[in-house]
């Protein structure tokens, strides 16, 4: 109770210091909130609100409120770290204060090229840092040898590109589907190849994420030091001789592999849940009450009903349950993984896994594009249709017999979406309460109920089908889910989105190649999902879309905040207005950050500074090598 308590007073303060300045103060407004604030901020997020499947708390405020405007913060800092370096030595210095090493050999062209652009992000690219950290505890020939063991063989599923004298080129027995995402890397890395070294790489051609180090070796791995070179050892270039290097990649292909394969099986257990500690519950418990909300999984990240931590609910270590309730640990399509840490660059990865994120060429080369026609414009977000959209196919996992379905998240996501059978469980909704008065004044407040989906349904509107046939099944998994879904619906063209204020996001095999589209549109995308990609920590929950947990839960609850509710719950009519200010803003602050950090130029800049990294970490001089700022 005290943690509502405060929630209602932090909200407060929230409320009236947004209504007593005028809106075009913008992010002003929040730099002025007194620091008691943030203190009651952070209780928050350590106190946790009981179940969601008995709400009978009520709130002064709504909790969407107060993560809009925590959201705001965080991201406001997350310019403020990143932003900072005016020039090269600026940058230089930054990066060896983040990073604990000198940044690689060509760093300055790195520069040059990322503020010829106009970069926002100059100095925050952490997240190539966790992905690349643990191979510095391999020596450069296991690095190279490694490549060249993945991309020898075609069962692998991993295409090799290969640079060479500034051009890159894709690997000779590389089988010809998935063309287009490398005929887009060779794009990609052709802006800026001339600077790059010598050196193979080996793509993941699966969406699926295949590198799994067991927690107790890669910590160790990460903690390994990395050696302080003298500068006047140090050399602003790659070594000599580098290509002869790398072994050639055999006409004839290899038969030897270091994957084991689980396509079509469970993977939690032996891949999905390994980077955690051994003693977290998703190494120690199994969650066998599938039926039952593991209320212990969804705490650390819920505020209530809702979704108030992206980067916890990306976490799989306390949340055993989700062994059930996604394709990738159900039943992918195309499982095939090590516990060595073998490098292999995937568009989007699972928590724990070490595959190696780059900017996937399928938003590089516009496989899904914001492109509205001229005759049918995308409307502004207050002319749209207020329905939650989507679309799509029952491709995250293969149900093949065994009803691995009914854990996948698309699929429980157009169950709870349609109420089909009348059989979903009774969802929570937060609605305002009568009014009470306490002296002079009248308060109002805010109360979960549990409500059938019957009602949800009545009183909001949503579109969330699956498209013509049923995929990736087999045996009764097949008539069972046409007869649950059907009838199934025609394709819709990919702009129709646009019409509707609502676009939910979820994951597939992989990441969504949608939610970038769906960021650059006036409409707000609601996404749900565990995959991650390289612009994981550019992007806000909360400031630049809407994040709702993978289980559904608070789906309901969401979309009733930014639509309005205005139909009969639980036998009593309730009209709430709709939040439509706040939908917009998330939108277009969505639309507008993506437009500066998230355009093909950032996804060029991102692989630059990656590659050169990569280049410096398989080169045998690696220690000795890095961006001298008295040469530069
Ligand atoms: C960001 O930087 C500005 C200007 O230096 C400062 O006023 C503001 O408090 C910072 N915001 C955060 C959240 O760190
Ligand atoms: C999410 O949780 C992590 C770990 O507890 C914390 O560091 C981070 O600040 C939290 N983020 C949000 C948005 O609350
Ligand atoms: C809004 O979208 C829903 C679902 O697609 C549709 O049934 C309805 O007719 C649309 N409303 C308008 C006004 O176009």
């Amino acid at each position: 109770m005290i943690c509502i308590v405060i929630l209602g007073a932090a909200a407060y303060f929230h409320v009236d210091s947004l209504e007593s300045k005028p809106r075009d103060t913008g992010s002003r407004v929040f730099t002025r909130v007194p620091s008691w604030l943030y203190v009651c901020l952070l209780a928050i997020f350590c106190i946790r609100i009981g179940s969601w499947a008995s709400y009978k708390t009520t709130v002064a405020y709504h909790p969407i409120d107060m993560l809009i405007y925590d959201a705001q913060t965080r991201h406001e800092h997350y310019i403020n770290q990143t932003s900072s370096s005016k020039n090269v030595l600026e940058a230089v210095a930054t990066y060896r204060l983040r990073y604990g090493r000198r940044p690689p050999p060509g760093f300055d062209h790195w520069y040059a090229y990322a503020t010829a652009r106009n970069s926002v992000v100059i100095d925050d690219f952490d997240s190539i840092d966790r992905d690349i950290r643990p191979f510095f505890a391999l020596p450069p020939v296991e690095v190279r040898d490694r490549t060249w063991a993945l991309i020898a063989n075609p069962w692998n599923d991993a295409a090799g590109i290969s640079i060479r004298g500034g051009q890159a080129s894709i690997s000779p027995n590389v089988v010809p589907t998935h063309r287009w995402m490398l005929d887009g890397l060779v794009e990609m890395i052709s802006k800026f190849a001339e600077f790059l070294p010598d050196m193979d790489l080996a793509f993941n051609l699966n969406d699926e994420c295949r590198i799994a180090v067991p927690y107790e070796d890669v910590e160790s791995m990460r903690a390994v030091t990395l050696p302080t070179t003298s500068a006047d050892t140090e050399r602003n270039e790659f070594s000599q001789g580098r290509a002869e290097q790398w072994t050639p990649i055999p006409q004839e292909p290899t038969s030897e592999t270091p994957l084991h394969e689980l396509s079509w099986q469970r993977t939690f257990y032996d891949f999905g849940s390994v980077g955690c500690p051994k003693s977290s519950p998703a190494r120690s418990d199994r969650h066998w009450q599938v039926g039952d909300t593991c209320t212990s999984c969804t705490q650390p990240q819920s505020l209530g009903a809702f979704l108030g931590n992206w980067s916890l609910a990306g976490n799989v270590c306390h949340q055993s349950d989700l062994a059930n309730m996604h394709g990738i640990y159900l039943s992918p399509a195309a499982f095939k993984a090590s516990h060595e840490l073998y490098p292999i660059f995937s568009q989007s990865k699972v928590h724990g896994f070490n595959d190696i994120l780059y900017p996937s060429a399928w938003n590089y080369i516009d496989k899904a594009k914001y492109a509205p026609p001229e005759e049918r414009p995308d409307p502004s977000y207050m002319d749209k249709n207020t329905t939650l959209f989507w679309r799509g196919a029952t491709s995250e996992g293969v149900s093949h017999g065994m009803g691995q379905w009914r854990g996948m998240t698309r699929q429980r996501f157009v169950h709870l979406a349609n109420n089909i059978n009348g059989s979903g469980a009774a969802q929570p909704l937060l609605i305002p309460q009568a009014p009470f008065v306490e002296g002079r004044h009248t308060h109002s407040q805010l109360a979960y109920s549990n409500v059938p989906i019957a009602d949800l349904a009545d009183a909001l509107s949503t579109d969330v089908h699956v498209v013509e046939f049923i995929a990736r099944c087999g045996g009764r998994d097949c008539p069972q889910q046409e007869t649950e879904f059907g009838p199934l619906v025609a394709p819709t063209d990919f702009q129709d989105h646009w019409q509707y204020k609502f676009l939910l996001d979820l994951d597939g095999a992989g990441f969504s190649g949608r939610f970038l589209p769906f960021l650059q549109s006036h409409s707000l995308p609601f996404k749900a999902g565990i995959f991650r990609e390289w612009w994981d920590d550019r992007v806000t929950a909360w400031q630049h879309f809407v994040p709702l947990d993978v289980r559904g839960h608070g789906m309901w609850a969401t979309l009733a905040y930014f639509a309005g509710v205005n139909g009969t719950i639980n036998g009593r009519h309730v009209a709430v207005g709709a939040h439509l200010d706040e939908g917009e803003r998330i939108a277009e602050r969505g639309r507008t950050w993506a437009n500066q950090v998230l355009r093909k130029e950032d996804m060029e800049i991102y692989f630059f500074r990656l590659l050169l990294e990569w280049g410096r970490l398989t080169d045998d001089a690696r220690d000795e090598i890095g961006y001298d700022v008295n040469a530069g």
